[in-house]
């Protein structure tokens, strides 16, 4: 399929005319060539690469070289779809000036079209000196997996009033800041409806409910790659995992019966 990228103007468009806004998770270059042949709107490389590329318990692990390293792959792959590349944790927090380094590297070096970072209130003041410096960010609130710790899990978050009201104030701060877009992850649907009626930049859910702007989800848990997981707001539309075990499985029993190669799948002599 051949478009152009969604830009970031374009996207504020969609939440004006009341377009949903869709994203999924992409790490390497046949995924994102993929991707392509569909109209999906963005493709984020996730730091939940830490967890479903190099098996880590949590996002913290990943570095900020891999973050490029993974983005610069993804934009190999794609022509056609806007690219978000994710701060890992401690690539921003320290200070703005950390941020706009680590940014600049996602789109200089990755080939991103817009960074996301995690944080409300407190990280306002680095989102705004990032779009000043031609940065478009993205917000993430809510369940924010780089605070894992500090939750004490990945739980739901904003279940409660004063909590709610928080993750509300977040968002506003975001917006104010130059955010063009926020993620709201794992928050009650009430919230998340909220939200996205209060602020005018586009809310992007996952595990927030029906009524965000669009939503994201990464493609590991679409496409089933990992049968143990599938938590309630997850939908899988593909078995990929068994269909993986099954291929794999079929291959073996085929060498081992020396059913393959077959006469029609090696080379001859030309002469
Ligand atoms: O890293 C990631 O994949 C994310 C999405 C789940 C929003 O932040």
């Amino acid at each position: 399929m051949s478009r152009n990228p969604v830009t970031v103007p374009a996207l504020q468009r969609k939440k004006d005319a009341g377009e949903r806004i869709t994203m999924l998770t992409c790490y390497d270059a046949t995924f994102a060539r993929l991707m392509d042949e569909t109209d999906i709107d963005l493709l984020l490389v996730g730091d939940s690469l830490g967890m479903v590329i190099q098996g880590h318990e949590t996002t913290l692990p990943v570095t900020l070289d891999e973050a490029v390293y993974h983005t610069r792959a993804v934009a190999r792959g794609s022509r056609c779809t806007h690219i978000v590349g994710d701060l890992p944790f401690l690539t921003y927090q320290a200070s703005p000036e950390q941020a706009i380094m680590s940014a600049g590297r996602l789109l200089k070096e990755g080939g991103a079209a817009s960074i996301k970072l995690e944080g409300g209130i407190e990280i306002a003041e680095t989102v705004r000196r990032c779009s000043q410096a031609g940065i478009p960010t993205m917000g993430h609130i809510g369940l924010t997996p780089q605070s894992v710790h500090q939750m004490g899990g990945f739980k739901v978050q904003g279940r409660d009033e004063e909590q709610a009201e928080k993750i509300l104030q977040d968002a506003i701060a975001l917006e104010e800041a130059g955010a063009f877009a926020v993620v709201l992850e794992g928050i009650p649907e009430e919230l998340g409806k909220r939200i996205t009626k209060q602020i005018s930049i586009p809310t992007i859910g996952i595990g927030a409910g029906r009524f965000t702007d669009g939503q994201v989800l990464v493609i590991y848990d679409l496409l089933g790659l990992d049968m143990s997981f599938k938590p309630r707001f997850v939908r899988r539309y593909a078995e990929m995992g068994k269909m993986v075990i099954e291929a794999a499985q079929a291959y073996c029993d085929d060498v081992r019966g020396r059913g393959f190669p077959n006469a029609d799948e090696v080379f001859r002599k030309t002469g």
